[in-house]
């Protein structure tokens, strides 16, 4: 038997994933399909459906041709939770009235329940805080249903009196939503009745299959970073067409200390696939000689790595996929990009390679969101080292080496930075912080060591703390711990004789240094 299953009608709004998301980590296998999807091919593809839910979107359900949904649905006999336009959709189409709102609703608001016995509000208190995001609201209930819950502003929950059909106007799946979890727990396993019984075990075994359907005969190639999310790629398309996969690592010189050897032997020893390492060293050397501007520099290391991958792509002449560790976070940030946002730094591995490599895009990770990437890892026997990784930039040490990149400074980094990683590995500190790494500036400041006069290279470290990367603070790292790594870098790397800390948050700093 499936696991149970419930699927998230899109009507657009930022926190549909989310809300997927939510409810798989409440055990139970969810997908988002378009909300044009007929009652029809629901039947047909969903087999063990507990539970419709229609999102919230941008529009408003009055308007000539809003998006609707195939009224059909409501006749499967299935649960019905509308979220925001979902909501409002429901009112709709069950003969209700929504209009503009004079009094929007961006934020927190107060929940006052109406019918505290409702199944939807089980353990659920008077008054607790919810996300709101709305300009139109329920003017008049539709015939049989009731209002179940009211903010300030709006009717805030309603219910069909019959039937399983809910609606709230807020985002019970944002964090904001102080009880929104227990609501979506509600909803899945006293309303639908579903199981707890979908992981990522099941993911695998399903992506799995899928992967080999896509694939066929045919073969695939993947940029293989030693990131997390290229990694786990990597691992998953290993598992479904073995040798039919083969990745491509291009160590660009700009890599941690080992890494590129790192890489080869435990990918070799772990999976059965083809891995191909380019030694482009030389090529990216020569290429950033004389440039200091960071835009310019990413420009290079992203023209030249997809130069690189290019002629290598078209030494592979029977490979029909190109494979990409997408996740969903780079979706949004990516398609954010693709509007009015400013570009702060051109991040060249969102957006990718150019169009006329005329390949099929495999992303099996493309609905995850990196913590689930990570589960997805260990259970396909990824160890920690790889799994638990930082983030690092595409360009690698080319943004960490401040101005002009050269073989030698980027030699010196590497030795700090493997200090200072491994310090915090034992002292179990790197797990406990987002990301940390150092920099070099390319000032040198006079020292002294032992009687002599010191001339050398200033190091920054640093160390983050955030959730979502676009806003960090710098980690309070203990006094002492920071003390043994100086220690040790100023021993031990040639070159450096003096390091600091940078404690600039996020903004007014960005967390690389370029
Ligand atoms: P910033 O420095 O913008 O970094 O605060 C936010 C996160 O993005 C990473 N970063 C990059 N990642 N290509 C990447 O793939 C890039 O050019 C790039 N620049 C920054 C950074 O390490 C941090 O995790």
């Amino acid at each position: 038997m499936n696991p149970t299953q419930l699927i998230i009608l899109d009507y657009g709004s930022q926190y549909t994933q989310l809300l997927s998301r939510r409810i798989r980590e409440l055990g139970v296998y969810s997908e988002v399909v378009s909300f044009k999807i007929t009652a029809k091919a629901i039947k047909e593809t969903f087999s063990n459906l507990k539970g419709i839910i229609l999102s919230g979107g941008p529009a408003s359900v009055y308007e000539h041709d809003a998006y609707t949904v195939d009224p059909e649905i409501f006749d499967l006999n299935i649960p019905v939770l509308g979220v925001c336009y979902g909501l409002q959709l429901l009112c709709e189409l069950f003969g209700g009235k929504v209009e503009q709102a004079t009094n929007k609703e961006f934020g927190k608001a107060v929940l006052h329940l109406d019918d505290a016995n409702s199944q939807l509000f089980a353990d659920i208190k008077d008054q607790s805080l919810v996300w709101m995001s709305h300009a139109d609201h329920i003017t008049k209930l539709p015939p049989n249903f009731q209002q179940i819950a009211h903010s300030q502003a709006s009717i805030a929950a309603i219910k069909h009196q019959e039937k399983p059909f809910y609606g709230i106007q807020f985002h019970a799946e944002v964090t904001h939503s102080e009880q929104g979890g227990t609501m979506l727990k509600n909803f899945l396993f006293l309303v639908c009745q579903a199981q707890p019984d979908w992981n990522m075990q099941d993911f695998i075994v399903k992506k799995v299959a899928e992967i080999k359907k896509v694939v066929g005969a045919d073969q695939v190639i993947l940029g293989l970073s030693g990131g997390v999310d290229s990694s786990v790629a990597a691992a998953l398309i290993a598992k479904a067409i073995g040798k039919q996969l083969t990745c491509i690592f291009v160590d660009t010189g700009l890599l941690r200390k080992n890494e590129a050897n790192q890489v080869m032997t435990k990918y070799q020893e772990l999976f059965t696939m083809n891995i191909k390492l380019v030694d482009a060293k030389e090529k990216f050397f020569k290429a950033l000689s004389g440039v200091a501007e960071p835009e310019a520099k990413r420009k290079i290391i992203g023209k030249n790595f997809v130069d690189i991958f290019n002629d290598e792509a078209k030494k592979m002449q029977k490979a029909k996929f190109l494979a990409q560790g997408t996740i969903y976070p780079d979706v949004i940030e990516s398609s954010a990009h693709g509007h009015s946002s400013k570009t702060i730094k051109s991040h060249h591995n969102v957006g990718g390679l150019p169009k006329e490599l005329k390949f099929e895009l495999l992303e099996p990770l493309r609905n995850l969101f990196k913590d689930e990437v990570r589960e997805v890892g260990r259970q396909l026997g990824l160890d920690n080292t790889i799994v638990d990784r930082h983030p690092f930039p595409g360009p690698g040490l080319g943004v960490r080496v401040i101005g002009e990149v050269t073989a030698e400074k980027v030699k010196i980094l590497q030795e700090v930075d493997d200090i200072f990683i491994s310090k915090l590995y034992e002292a179990n500190l790197y797990q406990t912080v987002s990301q940390a790494f150092a920099t070099i500036l390319p000032v040198k400041t006079v020292g002294v060591m032992g009687d002599n006069r010191t001339y050398d290279y200033v190091v920054a470290l640093r160390s983050v703390n955030t959730i979502d990367f676009m806003t960090a603070t710098a980690t309070h790292l203990p006094w002492d711990f920071l003390e043994a790594v100086v220690n040790e870098i100023i021993n031990k790397v040639d070159g450096v004789n003096r390091v600091v800390y940078d404690i600039t948050s996020k903004p007014p700093g960005t967390i690389e240094w370029e």
